[in-house]
């Protein structure tokens, strides 16, 4: 799908790859609807500035499913041709630290919303004969990495969700791209990365969410279903994929519960 004059809606616009992807679509110009916790009049300069036939900003706490409901009223009578479902949180932390707040806010956030905002805007989609709707996975939905238990089962749950839209949607005019996506410096990797660094062995190399954007918007333009990650994680991706037995001993390996002094 094209991305010049393109309706274009991106939950956590504001900063790591939901910001990079939306400044994208605005060098594109496309119309973008940005879904923030806070509104941000400089980010609206910076977009418009870039190119973007407009700009709206939209407030939405995705932890609430009334302030969902509310947003979704809000924007009725949008004819938004792309969904980019791409807020999300990672509590990277041992199970049993987690507390019960923390799980049912990023079982929300990364799944539940996004399936939540996918209803909303999937009938006029349909009528319309044109959409599509970009969900964003993770490397850790697809092997299993100590400290992300709910955050692993949450993105696993997106790809599940999104496979089985795919199916459903085939033939309406309506698509899904599901992103699996890589470690991506943002602020959300960084915290995982220093979590971690104590217990886990963990040295996947971060690209930076501009080029991650980059390839988002190729996968936009040329209508592919999935974004995979390239070396090293997509090598470990296929390993627990194909040999678990490996995967998991190599992890195993690499954590202990107590942490090292750096
Ligand atoms: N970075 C990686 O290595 C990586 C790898 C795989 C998948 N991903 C996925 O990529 C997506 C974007 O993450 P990122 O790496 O760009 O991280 P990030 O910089 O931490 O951005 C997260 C975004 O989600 C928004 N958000 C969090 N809680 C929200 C809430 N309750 N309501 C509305 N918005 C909320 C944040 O808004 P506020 O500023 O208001 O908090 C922010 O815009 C996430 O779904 C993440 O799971 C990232």
């Amino acid at each position: 799908m094209e991305l010049k004059g393109s309706h274009v809606m991106i939950t956590g616009a504001n900063r790591g790859i939901g910001r990079a992807f939306a400044k994208e679509c605005a060098e594109d110009g496309a119309h973008l609807y940005l879904v923030l916790r806070k509104k941000d009049a400089a980010l609206v300069k910076e977009l418009e500035t870039a190119g973007a036939a407009s700009v709206t900003q939209f407030q939405a706490d995705l932890s609430e499913a009334s302030s969902i409901a509310k947003f979704l009223k809000s924007s009725e009578e949008l004819k938004i041709d792309i969904l980019f479902n791409n807020a999300g949180i990672l509590k990277a932390e041992l199970f049993e630290n987690q507390t019960t707040e923390e799980i049912y806010d990023v079982v929300q956030i990364n799944l539940t919303a996004l399936m939540h905002l996918s209803q909303g805007f999937l009938p006029g989609m349909l009528k319309r004969r044109r959409g599509k709707i970009i969900n964003n996975s993770s490397f850790m939905g697809a092997m299993y990495l100590p400290f992300s238990s709910t955050y692993a089962a949450a993105k696993a749950g997106i790809s599940a969700f999104t496979s089985v839209l795919r199916t459903e949607l085939r033939g309406t005019g309506v698509s899904t791209l599901l992103l699996i996506t890589p470690p991506v410096k943002t602020r959300m990797f960084e915290e995982f990365e220093k979590r971690n660094r104590k217990n886990f062995e963990f040295q996947e190399r971060a690209m930076n969410p501009q080029t991650y954007a980059k390839i988002i918007r190729e996968a936009v333009l040329n209508d592919l279903e999935t974004v995979e990650p390239q070396g090293l994680t997509g090598i470990g991706m296929r390993l627990a994929k194909y040999i678990p037995q490996v995967f998991d001993w190599e992890v195993r390996r690499r954590f202990s519960r107590k942490a090292k002094s750096l």
